[in-house]
């Protein structure tokens, strides 16, 4: 419906312009209200002059990509899936990108071979940590952190304390009062910024800095989706009519959303989404049931299911037009396997015409497809995507009437851990 950068379309099923701006004045109210929730300081966050913000980042990540081989970053949920997305989606598929550093993750389980694994990685490296936690108390970060301090402390000595850097609350929290007491270098996440709507903070921003990615070029596409999706009108803001077409497709029934592209550079990005969409919305017995698919790998595996399975699944389908890096089919004049017919063509047009030839097959199947067109895959529309994203998230979950920043599911596994844990810690009191 509108020329912004980035076009929202449903290609397929009923529909159509009028049922989608019928929510105008729904979409409305939950536009004005959105400020008097707490956790928004995301929002306004990439239009505030975040200049010397990110020259501290950059100054930061220059000294570790100078003196490491690699950064071990410490995180879970939101503390890690948003910078492991951007790193993936823009560095190559093997080997670094020019301006940086292997950056690797861990926290973000409990698996002991992981761990044991990394440190054994790590002995023949020169290592940095950024641990991340926003409440600084999280089981899993916690204890990777405990191994990697002791790790960093055995092997640099004095100087550990230079080598690890603590992103987390400005004020409280375990993580800031180890911070403090050992004189770590510490970035601040915004106490109004929730941990998966946090990845252009430090968060996100320092990790991917020294991966090798232009935060500044990342920051200004966020910018601009921040000024261009500030519209409360349904009708010229795509974010919004994301959020809409999803509302309306649940009501009829369609219950699971899959995240679709055809770049395997993508895939950590879909966890990313998958979060933050499950997370703020899968509350009160309601929520899309948000899942996600790499095609062509998954035409492969579960194509089978979406093409022809229970109709309960609509795809939102992400499209880049521009993807750097492509390649011609080569001639071969044995043509044992019939396919010099398509040497006029590179891989990244035939991969582009499966997904047509995907798109068109699906609406046969009647599975609804709403498409999402970017221009090109760089860190600029990247950052559009990711604030765009975080904007439908925030609509389409108080559009269902649930709070899209909190997260109190979560807590019920903890609490059941922490029970179970409980024996073990009176017995060391
Ligand atoms: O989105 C969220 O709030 C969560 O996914 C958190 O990011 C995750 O639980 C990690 O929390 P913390 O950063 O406090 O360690």
């Amino acid at each position: 419906m509108t020329k912004e950068i980035l076009k929202t379309t449903m290609l397929n099923c009923s529909l159509d312009e009028q049922s989608i701006l019928a929510f105008q004045s729904r979409v409305r109210e939950v536009h004005d209200n959105l400020p008097n929730y707490y956790a928004t300081g995301w929002v306004d966050s990439p239009l505030e002059d975040n200049k010397e913000l990110l020259k501290s980042i950059n100054y930061v990540a220059n000294e570790i990509k100078a003196c490491a081989d690699v950064l071990v970053v410490i995180g879970v949920g939101g503390s890690f899936l948003g910078a492991r997305a951007i790193q993936e989606a823009l560095t190559p598929y093997f080997g670094l990108h020019k301006n940086g550093i292997e950056v690797v993750y861990v926290g973000l389980n409990m698996s002991g071979a992981y761990i044991r694994e990394l440190l054994a990685y790590l002995d023949s490296k020169q290592v940095y940590v950024n641990v991340i936690s926003k409440s600084g108390g999280t089981m899993e970060p916690a204890l990777a952190f405990r191994v990697m301090r002791l790790y960093m402390e055995e092997r640099y000595g004095d100087k550990a304390a230079e080598r690890i850097i603590v992103t987390t609350d400005a004020e409280k929290g375990i993580l800031k009062n180890i911070a403090d007491q050992a004189g770590y270098r510490q970035f601040a996440i915004p106490d109004n910024v929730g941990g998966r709507y946090s990845v252009l903070t430090p968060v996100g921003l320092l990790p991917v800095a020294v991966a090798g990615i232009d935060i500044i070029e990342l920051m200004d596409g966020a910018k601009r989706a921040a000024t261009e999706l500030a519209e409360p009108e349904l009708i010229y803001n795509d974010a919004y009519q994301y959020a809409v077409m999803r509302h309306i497709l649940f009501a009829q029934g369609y219950t699971n959303e899959l995240l679709a592209s055809f770049e395997p550079g993508l895939s950590k990005f879909h966890e990313w989404w998958k979060q933050l969409f499950g997370e703020s919305e899968g509350k009160d017995r309601k929520g899309l049931f948000p899942s996600t698919v790499s095609f062509s790998t998954d035409l492969h595996a579960i194509g089978q299911y979406i093409q022809d399975g229970r109709r309960i699944l609509f795809e939102t389908l992400l499209h880049f037009h521009e993807i750097e890096g492509d390649m011609q089919v080569p001639f071969d004049e044995r043509n044992e396997d019939g396919l010099n017919y398509l040497t006029s063509r590179t891989f990244n047009e035939i991969n582009a015409i499966s997904k047509q030839g995907t798109a068109l097959a699906h609406a046969e199947g009647e599975v609804p497809v709403i498409q999402l067109e970017l221009p090109k895959l760089d860190a600029y529309h990247l950052g559009y995507l990711i604030y765009f994203f975080m904007k439908a998230c925030a609509m389409s979950a108080c559009l269902l009437e649930v709070d899209p920043f909190d997260q109190p599911g979560v807590e019920a596994y903890k609490r059941k851990m922490l029970e179970l844990l409980q024996e073990e810690k009176e017995g060391v009191k």
